[in-house]
This record gives structure tokens, sequence and C-alpha cells, in this order.
């Protein structure tokens, strides 16, 4: 889902909030899904059309795996609305409960179907990459869960793991063995993912509120960082993401992007 205006699934959550006190639901208010702002579509959708080869799909997702319930609840908290009460009931098949979700938001039914039978199977990929960003030390713990209910679809395919973090801007932290998150991540789950990867991140002192950005920079402070407040600095060393990429493809049984 796009949050941010013109999206269908935004739309959606936005019309059952403002306009329905009760909503009956089958299983698909929790089918997970990475809502992602739209500044950061335009962003990626921006760095997809410099690359010299670009890959023939992109799969774009934010770094929080949420539910549409606890999508529907998030909107209706910074809306200041009290949000549907969610009756959930089994029976629901997808089709009948798009037709009703139609009813309710400006969005066709052919539109809503889709989105509520959630995101594409990962059993259908070519391959697949796990990446994750740092977080106040640790990685978000649903990477954690999804390769151990994916475990066996993992291993079927090539597959690559890559680790985002703001230590990963240090040469002597910035490679699978010398970066501290990802030989934490190893002793974390017994996966042994075909290629690893560490890239550095993204410093943006104005996006955390008061209490990271509070931390960040007493991180910075203490391991020689930038602490003005002002920075807002990107890390990543893209030429050496385009490489991983690449190896990526090169993986047996994988297929060049294009
Ligand atoms: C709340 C917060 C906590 C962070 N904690 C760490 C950390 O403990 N160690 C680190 O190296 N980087 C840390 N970072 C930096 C992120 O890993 C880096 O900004 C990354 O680009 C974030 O990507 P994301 O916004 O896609 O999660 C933190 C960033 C944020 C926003």
């Amino acid at each position: 889902m796009v949050i941010g205006d013109g999206s269908a699934s935004f739309q959606i959550v936005r019309s059952l909030v403002d306009r329905l006190p009760v909503m009956l639901t089958p299983r698909w208010v929790d089918t997970p899904s990475q809502p992602i702002a739209i500044d950061d579509v335009v962003t990626s959708l921006i760095a997809l059309g410099t690359m010299d080869d670009p890959p023939a799909e992109a799969q774009l997702g934010g770094a929080d795996v949420l539910s549409y319930r606890e999508m529907l609840a998030r909107y209706a908290k910074v809306a200041g609305r009290r949000g549907p009460v969610i009756v959930p009931v089994p029976v629901l098949t997808p089709g009948l409960s798009s037709h009703w979700v139609a009813l309710f938001s400006p969005v066709d039914t052919g539109v809503v179907r889709p989105l509520v039978d959630g995101p594409q199977d990962a059993a259908t990929f070519d391959a697949i990459v796990i990446g994750a960003s740092i977080r106040h030390g640790k990685h978000n713990p649903a990477v954690y869960a999804f390769i151990g209910e994916n475990r066996a679809l993992l291993d079927s395919k090539p597959n690559a793991f890559f680790s985002v973090s703001l230590v990963a801007r240090k040469p002597h932290k910035n490679t699978p063995e010398t970066n501290p998150y990802m030989q934490k991540f190893l002793t974390l789950t017994t996966w042994r993912p075909q290629l690893l990867a560490v890239f550095g991140g993204v410093l943006d002192y104005q996006r955390y509120g008061p209490f990271d950005r509070h931390i960040i920079r007493f991180i910075m402070r203490l391991t020689g960082g930038p602490i003005d407040l002002h920075t807002n600095v990107e890390f990543t060393p893209w030429d050496e993401v385009r490489r991983f990429a690449g190896r990526v493809a090169a993986l047996p049984g994988g297929k060049p992007p294009g």
C-alpha cells in the first residue's frame, strides 16, 4: 500500500475509517503488507530511472509489516476518529468482501480484489532478497519471523540478505564479517543466505522524533559521525548495491535483470 493521495488501498482505509462504525471482515484484515510512503516510492522510482541496468520488476515496501487491521487503527488515531469496530466473519470470502468494501469506498471492486487478496505469493518469485535496517541496535523482529516461517521456500530459491545501518558507514564495519549487526543476525537465525551484504543507511535528524534524535546524535558523537541537527546524509554506496544486485542475478537459478 502506498500511503499518499491517489493510492487506491490507502483510499479504502481512509473511507472505511471515515464512513463505517462497524465492519464485517474475513481473514484479509490480518493479511500482512508493507505500506510505503509516497515520498519513498518517488525516491525509489528516481533511483531506478537513473540505473544503467534497471531490473524488469522492483517490489517496494516500507520497513514495517502491518495488517489492514493495524493500518485501520493507526489511520483512525492519526485522523482523530474512533475507527470501525472490526467483527471477524470467517465465512466472508475475499470475493464477497471486496464487493462489500467497494460499496463503502470510491474504489472499484476490480481494484479492491487484488488488494484484499494481499501481497503476491513469494513462492512465485525467481529469487528472494531480504533486506533489513537497524533500529535501536536490532533488525525488525518480523524479519526473523518471516525467515522462520518461510525457511524451506527461501532455501529452494537463489537467496540473499543485506543489512542497512549507520554503523556500516564505517570502513572497518562495512563487510558481513566485520559488521556487528550482521554477525548478530547470524547468531539469531540458522538460515545461511547464499549472499550477504551490509550497506550504510541514511542519517536525517529532522525525520526523527525528539527521543530518537537525541539517542542517534549521542551515538554519532561517540562514533565520530555528524552531529549537526540539519544533517541529512545518505551513506549508501550505490555502486556496491548495484554490484550486489549483479551477484544476486548471477546466482545459480537466478535470472539476469531485464
Ligand atoms: C529510530 C532509529 C534508530 C536507529 N538505530 C540505529 C542503530 O542502533 N545503529 C545503527 O547503526 N543505525 C541506526 N539507525 C540508522 C538506520 O539504520 C538508517 O537510518 C537506515 O537507513 C534506516 O532505514 P529505514 O528508514 O529504511 O529503516 C537508526 C535509525 C532510526 C530511524
